[in-house]
């Protein structure tokens, strides 16, 4: 154990907040720089993760702080080491972002450790830094950029570049933790984010979901074609397996450079594949390569699969092999990770569910109502003649949004909407949004499209699936002509 603080980043996060809970655990003083909200919201994370942890009145303090440039004022009180956790996680860019966060604000804490004299820095990179790179991807810095399959991928490539540069200086320690994909907390099965292997189960609980009705041997034979190769390895970790590696990865001063925090024995495509069949009571599907799904010859099913899941195709096309010898060698009895299996699965899959795939009750539910009724009954119909899509490609449909539990049924004939219904209730829609209030704000804001909100589990989708995700891509250009914001709305509040 050593006697002086350690400042972390990110721990509000589903990573960092397992980090700071080990931390605490192992005794050790931690400064949380925290952003928003984030000392309202860390406690409760905490007492969830780690219920049973008692913390000393001095073992822990919150400063406020943002990356890149909003730093707090330092009084003096001696950092030992930092374990930067925060991070952007949107695959393709938006608006700055992840750059910013990830590039930008990485240089930033690194110009601020200097100017505190703090030479000790454990990184959290991700494994996926290799990109499309063939053959193992080893434990070491690439000076090379691969080729890189999101913007994600690039933007932690840089902070490591960034990171190694700053080590190379001299008298400083580094350690760069690369997890894979993360999942539930081993026991429980609790997340806090539901990206990645959750967008998929999704996807299959939605595919299983629109099979409802039919008969049994048609829910076991589902014509879809998966990206990928069947025996390749599925790289997912249990967070609480990780946070206790990045843990004692940045305690250890004899650790140093690049770890993989990836599962030695991870469970072939087809494995998870088998476990979400069994999970979900359905069948069918087979691993093709990637030339074999051109979008004209797709089925519905497939649309609908991929439609939600799109920007993590690669990830089933390109499973690399991650060599975790150093990490292996350090960790030791640490290293033991749980087998990945069907029961571990099921955990992660019921939690999820209990959790709506993340989408919280609201905490302020008249303030969803004022501002969504300001949107779909005042904003909307006012700038929807002016647009160039709705006049391009008029829709004819009637489509229900819901944002937590407030909903709104709209009637869209020849580029006008002709009705709003509000708290329509099971009025008829041929198909619909779901989403929460976080993610209403971010769908009207223009820098993100629905594929996006899909994947990252921030919405979903009801009724046909085909003609609500074509009838995403046309709201998304709607959003980028007429971009929406607080501000924006505010003058369309009157009488909500
Ligand atoms: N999840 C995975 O599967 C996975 C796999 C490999 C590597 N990683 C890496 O692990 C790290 C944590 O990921 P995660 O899954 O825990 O992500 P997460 O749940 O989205 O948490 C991100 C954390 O970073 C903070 N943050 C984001 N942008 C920030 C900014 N501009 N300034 C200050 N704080 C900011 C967030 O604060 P708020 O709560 O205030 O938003 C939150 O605490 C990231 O660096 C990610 O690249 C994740």
């Amino acid at each position: 154990m050593s006697h002086g603080w350690t400042f972390i980043t990110g721990a509000t996060g589903f990573i960092g907040h397992y980090v700071l809970a080990d931390l605490l655990r192992r005794g050790e003083r931690c400064i949380a720089m925290l952003r928003n909200d984030g000392a309202r919201r860390l406690p409760l994370l905490r007492r969830e993760a780690a219920p049973e942890l008692v913390i000393a009145s001095d073992q822990l303090r919150i400063v406020d702080g943002a990356l890149p440039n909003e730093w707090p004022t330092w009084d003096g009180t001696k950092i030992d080491r930092v374990v930067h956790v925060a991070g952007n996680t949107t695959f393709r860019r938006a608006g700055e972002e992840p750059a910013r966060t990830n590039v930008e604000g990485t240089a930033q804490l690194l110009a601020w450790m200097d100017a505190l004299a703090i030479a000790d820095l454990t990184h959290v990179s991700t494994a996926y830094v290799c990109g499309a790179a063939p053959g193992p991807a080893i434990e070491r810095i690439q000076r090379t950029p691969p080729q890189f399959q999101n913007d994600y991928e690039a933007s932690k490539w840089q902070a490591e570049q960034l990171v190694a540069d700053w080590a190379g200086r001299g008298g400083r320690r580094l350690v760069v933790a690369r997890p894979a994909i993360v999942t539930g907390a081993y026991e429980s099965g609790r997340a806090t984010e539901f990206r990645g292997f959750y967008a998929v189960a999704r996807a299959v609980e939605q595919l299983s979901r629109s099979y409802d009705e039919r008969p049994r041997e048609q829910r076991l034979q589902i014509p879809l074609r998966l990206r990928g190769k069947a025996d390749e390895p599925n790289q997912i970790v249990p967070v609480d397996w990780v946070a206790r590696a990045i843990a004692r990865l940045a305690l250890d001063r004899s650790a140093s450079g690049v770890f993989h925090l990836a599962h030695p024995r991870p469970p072939s495509n087809a494995e998870i594949k088998r476990m979400l069949e069994t999970i979900f009571d359905v069948g069918g599907g087979r691993f093709v390569g990637d030339e074999e799904i051109f979008e004209a010859s797709q089925s519905a099913e497939e649309r609908a699969f991929y439609g939600g899941t799109q920007p993590l195709a690669a990830y089933f096309s390109h499973s690399p092999h991650f060599d975790c010898s150093r990490s292996l060698a350090l960790l030791g009895r640490d290293a033991e990770i749980p087998a990945i299996d069907l029961a571990y699965l099921r955990r992660c899959i019921d939690f999820a569910r209990a959790r709506r795939w993340g989408r919280q009750m609201p905490l302020h539910t008249a303030e969803t109502a004022r501002f969504g009724s300001a949107y779909f009954e005042r904003f909307l119909p006012a700038n929807l003649p002016n647009s160039l899509v709705s006049r391009v490609q008029p829709v004819r449909a009637s489509i229900r949004f819901v944002v937590e539990n407030h909903e709104w049924l709209c009637r869209f004939a020849d580029g006008r909407l002709e009705t709003v219904r509000r708290d329509s209730g099971a009025a008829a829609g041929e198909f619909g949004y779901r989403t929460t209030a976080a993610g209403f704000w971010r769908a009207i804001s223009g820098v993100v499209d629905g594929e996006q909100l899909f994947a990252s589990g921030e919405a979903d989708v009801f009724g046909d699936i085909e003609a609500a995700l074509k009838m995403s891509a046309i709201l998304r250009e709607f959003t980028r002509e007429f971009p929406c914001d607080r501000g924006r709305l505010e003058p369309y509040l009157v009488g909500a």
